[in-house]
């Protein structure tokens, strides 16, 4: 039996029932591939079912404000994703759906990554979608890298063009791949439970104890913090949002205490400030004055 035989077979029986398993829609492909890019499976599946509720088909989102976005969005984080779906969606409706994986590369918004992925998962085209699940399982499988960088994507993708079955169901291989990657192929895998044991090139290596598994991944660290404060920018701007979200309006000398318990007026303000502007430029929010509301477009 072929590694992706087994793989599917696997699937079958331990695969997670998902909510965006059960379409081919590309619409609602693109929704939960968005939510999914910084948001874990568990958190995304009801935001998902309740935006669909709200927004059902492009059109309904193509219609919608930044305000109306913005609420729908409300927990997920990263709300510029809300603004950049919309914008797709504005988009699509304006010049039709892509057909190629191409053409949904040139949406603005739309990476490598998420273009394959509709274009699997949607439109059944064979190719590749390479997230850091997907790499870490290949990466050990294919190529027998413990723990492969983005710099092995291009042999990753060779090496998984015989890999990929020829007929069948192709577009199920990087969805039983997300389930093995959070399962059984994570950062410290558990080769002896794995369906491809005997057909990686690592599982020797990790089962034989040899593998040392770094303490933390090397992502995280390239985000920006403020003088001492204990969290990175994006918190305080998630927690900027919630306020002007809830309260419909607040003035901006009022946030900083309001968002920050050690805030200092002396060397904090600016950077309340800097942080407005940026979310003004991106669309998440409005001033006039020094009276901050969501943005009415
Ligand atoms: N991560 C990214 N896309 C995913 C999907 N479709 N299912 C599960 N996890 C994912």
């Amino acid at each position: 039996m072929t590694g992706a035989a087994k793989l599917l077979r696997w699937y079958d029986r331990y695969g997670r029932d998902l909510p965006w398993r059960e379409t081919r829609d590309p619409y609602r492909i693109l929704v939960s591939e968005i939510m999914l890019q910084q948001t874990q499976v568990d958190r995304v599946k009801d935001f998902y079912k309740r935006w669909l509720k709200q927004f059902p088909t492009w059109k309904k989102l193509s219609l919608a404000t930044n305000a109306q976005v913005i609420h729908a969005w409300a927990g997920l984080g990263y709300n510029r994703r809300a603004l950049v779906l919309r914008d797709i969606a504005r988009a699509v409706v304006a010049d039709g759906v892509p057909t190629t994986e191409s053409e949904w590369l040139a949406l603005k918004g739309i990476g490598p990554y998420t273009a394959a992925a509709i274009s699997a998962f949607a439109q059944k085209k064979r190719t590749l979608p390479i997230d850091t699940n997907i790499r870490r399982v290949l990466g050990r499988l294919l190529l027998g890298k413990t723990f492969p960088t983005i710099d092995d994507d291009p042999q990753i993708r060779h090496a998984a063009e015989s890999f990929l079955p020829q007929r069948g169901h192709h577009e199920d291989v990087p969805q039983a791949i997300f389930d093995l990657a959070t399962s059984i192929c994570t950062k410290n895998p558990d080769c002896a439970s794995c369906p491809l044991r005997d057909h990686c090139k690592a599982a020797k290596l990790f089962l034989a104890g040899r593998v040392k598994i770094p303490k933390r991944s090397v992502k995280v660290g390239n985000e920006h913090h403020h003088r001492n404060k204990p969290f990175p920018d994006r918190i305080y701007r998630g927690r900027i949002l919630k306020l002007v979200r809830e309260w419909g309006q607040v003035r901006l000398p009022t946030i900083g205490p309001l968002v920050d318990p050690n805030f200092d007026r002396k060397l904090d303000q600016q950077w309340i400030n800097k942080m407005v502007e940026r979310m003004i430029k991106d669309g998440l929010l409005c001033r006039k004055k020094d009276l901050v509301t969501l943005p009415t477009r």
